[in-house]
């Protein structure tokens, strides 16, 4: 098999004094989408962080593409081909939506082609192309947020809830813009707590619990083994019902 494209080793995270995260083991596949659920405060965003050194691992390993990036640099995690979007979306509300999809991009000009395929899989931003973004509906500012994150090639998307409070029309429309991404050969590791768009999108599925990987396996398995769904899915959806 493949060498995953991320691999986390027992890694422990601590915030200031609380222990947050106690040994997780995972990896991510390339060219895949796996998806991050568990309950309010399980520790996915923690996670998140603590890949792209936000948060330092206390102990443990993180490798990313054959290289130990444990103690790399925030920065220079993102250099390597990490794209983050946060649970509070990384926009500016007072630029227009080009002036922020322009920022984005930090070695130049966004490619053409690049540009092209972006505003495919986000229609509505062409629409309000000069329209400051903080006049974006909700999912509109999630899109625009993950477009800046797209702005460059990246090895590996790190997305947090990008369906977070929005409406169902607008959850289709984000599940179709992945689906285009995972088309497009993109390693996604996705928090989504919604099990309809975690399950149309999920080729794996890793499951959280109190700062611990309770389950991981193929997203097939979980949504055809309504015992395992109950089990796990109780774990990680009962805050959000
Ligand atoms: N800055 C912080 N200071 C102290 N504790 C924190 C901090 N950030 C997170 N925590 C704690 O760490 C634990 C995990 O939080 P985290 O945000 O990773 O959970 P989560 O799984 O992303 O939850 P949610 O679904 O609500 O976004 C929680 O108990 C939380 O209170
Ligand atoms: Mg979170």
């Amino acid at each position: 098999m493949a060498e995953p494209l991320l691999q986390l080793s027992g890694v422990h995270t601590h915030i200031g004094p609380y222990h947050i995260l106690h040994g997780v083991d995972f990896s991510i596949p390339a060219s895949q989408l796996t998806v991050l659920l568990g309950r309010n405060g399980a520790g996915k965003t923690t996670t998140l962080r603590t890949i792209m050194g936000l948060w330092q691992a206390s102990s443990g390993m993180i490798r990313f593409d054959g290289r130990d990036i444990t103690k790399t640099s925030t920065p220079d995690i993102a250099r390597a081909g990490i794209g983050y979007v946060p649970e509070s979306m990384a926009i500016f509300t007072d630029l227009t939506v080009r002036e922020n999809i322009v920022l984005a991009a930090r070695s130049g000009p966004v490619e053409p082609a690049r540009l092209d395929w972006m505003l495919g899989l986000f229609p509505a931003l062409k629409r309000f192309w000069n329209l400051p973004a903080g006049n974006l509906s909700g999912g509109q500012k999630q899109m625009l947020a993950i477009a800046r994150a797209i702005a460059e090639p990246r090895r590996l998307l790190l997305i947090d809830e990008p369906t977070k409070g929005l409406a169902p029309v607008m959850v289709r429309s984000m599940i179709e813009a992945f689906k285009a991404l995972k088309a497009s050969g993109e390693t996604i590791l996705l928090v989504e707590q919604n099990f309809y768009a975690a399950s149309a999108l999920g080729d794996n599925v890793i499951v959280m619990d109190d700062g611990r990987i309770v389950h991981s396996g193929a997203m097939r398995e979980m949504v055809e083994d309504k015992t395992l769904q109950q089990r796990l899915l109780g774990l990680s959806l009962d805050a959000h019902q």
